[in-house]
C-alpha cells in the first residue's frame, strides 16, 4: 500500500524543475523568437514574439540547475531513497532535461494552439497556459526517463495532483511576477 499523502509530496517536490523552467525563461526570454517571426499557413504568426529561444534554453537549463541543487540537498539529507531522480549523476541529469526541456516544449506547443485558435500573444489560456508544460514534461519523462516517470507520476495520484495543483500555482506565479513587473499580465 503506498503512502499517499507522501507520494502527492514527493510528486510535487521533484516536479520543482519543471514548474522553475516557466518563471525562469520570463527572465532569460525576449531574444531571438522561436519561429524567426514567420508565419503559418493560417496567416497568424506559428509561435509569436513570447517564445523566444533566450527564454527556452535559459529557462529548461535553469530548471536543470534547479533540479541538481535539490538532488544535491536529498543527498545531505539522507533523502535519496524516498526522493530519487535516479541512480547515479547521469540518469539524475537525464531525468532533469528530460523533466525541464519538457516543460518548455509543452509551453511552446500551448502557444502553437493558442496562435492557431486566434488567442494572440499574451492572451489568456487557461488551460492551454497550465496544462501543457506538465503534460510534455510527463511525456519526455516517460519516453526518456521510464522508471522515474513509473514510480513517481505513473500512478494515478502522482499525475492527478501534479494536474490539480497546476492551475493554481501557476496563477500565483502569474501574479507575483506581474506585481514585480516581470511580466505585462498577471496570467
Ligand atoms: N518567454 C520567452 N521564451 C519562451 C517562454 C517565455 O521569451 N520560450 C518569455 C516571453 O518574454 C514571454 C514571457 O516569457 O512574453 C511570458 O511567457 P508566456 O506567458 O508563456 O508567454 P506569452 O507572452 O503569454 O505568450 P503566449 O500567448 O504565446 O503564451
Ligand atoms: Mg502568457
Amino acid at each position: 500500500m503506498p503512502d499517499i499523502p507522501f507520494l502527492i509530496f514527493s510528486s510535487f517536490v521533484l516536479f520543482i524543475p519543471a514548474f522553475v523552467a516557466n518563471p525562469a525563461a520570463v527572465i532569460t526570454g525576449g531574444h531571438f523568437p522561436m519561429d524567426f517571426g514567420r508565419k503559418f499557413i493560417d496567416g497568424k504568426r506559428i509561435l509569436g514574439d513570447g517564445k523566444t529561444w533566450s527564454g527556452y534554453f535559459g529557462g529548461s537549463l535553469s530548471g536543470v540547475v534547479v533540479g541538481l541543487i535539490l538532488y544535491g540537498m536529498f543527498l545531505l539529507l539522507g533523502l535519496q531513497n524516498y526522493l530519487s531522480y535516479g541512480n547515479g549523476i547521469l540518469s539524475v541529469t537525464v531525468t532533469l532535461f528530460a523533466m525541464s526541456f519538457g516543460s518548455l516544449t509543452g509551453d511552446v506547443m500551448g502557444s502553437f494552439i493558442k496562435r492557431r485558435i486566434g488567442i494572440e500573444r499574451g492572451g489568456k489560456g487557461s488551460l492551454l497556459d497550465q496544462w501543457p508544460f506538465a503534460l510534455v514534461s510527463f511525456l519526455f519523462l516517460f519516453i526518456f526517463s521510464t522508471n522515474f516517470f513509473m514510480t513517481y507520476y505513473g500512478n494515478i495520484i502522482g499525475a492527478v495532483s501534479i494536474l490539480i495543483i497546476t492551475p493554481p500555482l501557476h496563477r500565483l506565479v502569474n501574479i507575483i511576477g506581474f506585481r514585480m513587473k516581470k511580466k505585462e499580465v498577471p496570467w
